[in-house]
């Protein structure tokens, strides 16, 4: 196995991080492979706003936890959707095309070279619940999205504390060939 496979088949999502952050020269090597992803059309309208202030991070989990309280979503106590990971990086996209694909690409790149730098990490689909009541706007303008631009996913960073989960089982069945 070399290197990139060991890297791919060894990557876990990640929910529990140590209380330290990631040195700066690693978020950037992590970010320039995000967007070095493919993207349709070579258009890169994507859109990173990286989180690395505690504080800051913790508001935007309380306000996506209050969204999904609204939308009936069981929420245990004291939860945190990012884990206190000390850095989240929330992605958006220009509206339209194949705009969630291209955040995809982004999105894996960066959880790969996270992963390859000795890093957890946990892509992150509950954001979505920030957008419960119509403020977006007012969303947008915390996370700095542009306009345009909608939020599509986040993921979460750290260095991770204790052991990495087993693999899950794969589906089967999943792969015909045509020869
Ligand atoms: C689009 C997407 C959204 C996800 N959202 C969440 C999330 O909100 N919270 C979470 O803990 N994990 C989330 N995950 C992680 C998945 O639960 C995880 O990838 C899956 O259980 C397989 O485990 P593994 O990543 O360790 O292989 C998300 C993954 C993807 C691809």
């Amino acid at each position: 196995m070399n290197a990139t496979i060991e890297t791919i088949m060894s990557r876990r999502s990640i929910r529990s991080y140590q209380d330290r952050p990631i040195p700066e020269e690693d978020l950037q090597q992590i970010i320039e492979c995000g967007i070095y992803a493919p993207s349709s059309r070579n258009k890169q309208e994507w859109h990173l706003t990286v989180i690395t202030n505690k504080e800051k991070i913790d508001e935007v989990n309380k306000m996506a936890i209050e969204g999904m309280v609204r939308f009936g979503i069981n929420v245990d106590e004291g939860a945190h959707i990012f884990y206190h990971a000390p850095c989240v990086i929330v992605l958006s996209s220009k509206i339209g095309g194949f705009s969630e694909v291209n955040i995809g690409c982004v999105i894996e790149n960066i959880a790969i070279a996270a992963k390859s730098l000795g890093y957890g990490s946990c892509i992150i689909g509950q954001t979505r619940y920030l957008y419960h009541k119509a403020v977006k706007i007012d969303i947008d303008r915390i996370l700095k999205i542009p306009e345009g631009f909608e939020h599509d996913l986040a993921i979460c960073l750290g260095y991770p504390k204790g052991k990495a989960p087993a693999a899950k089982p794969r589906r089967e069945k999943v792969v015909d060939y045509i020869y």
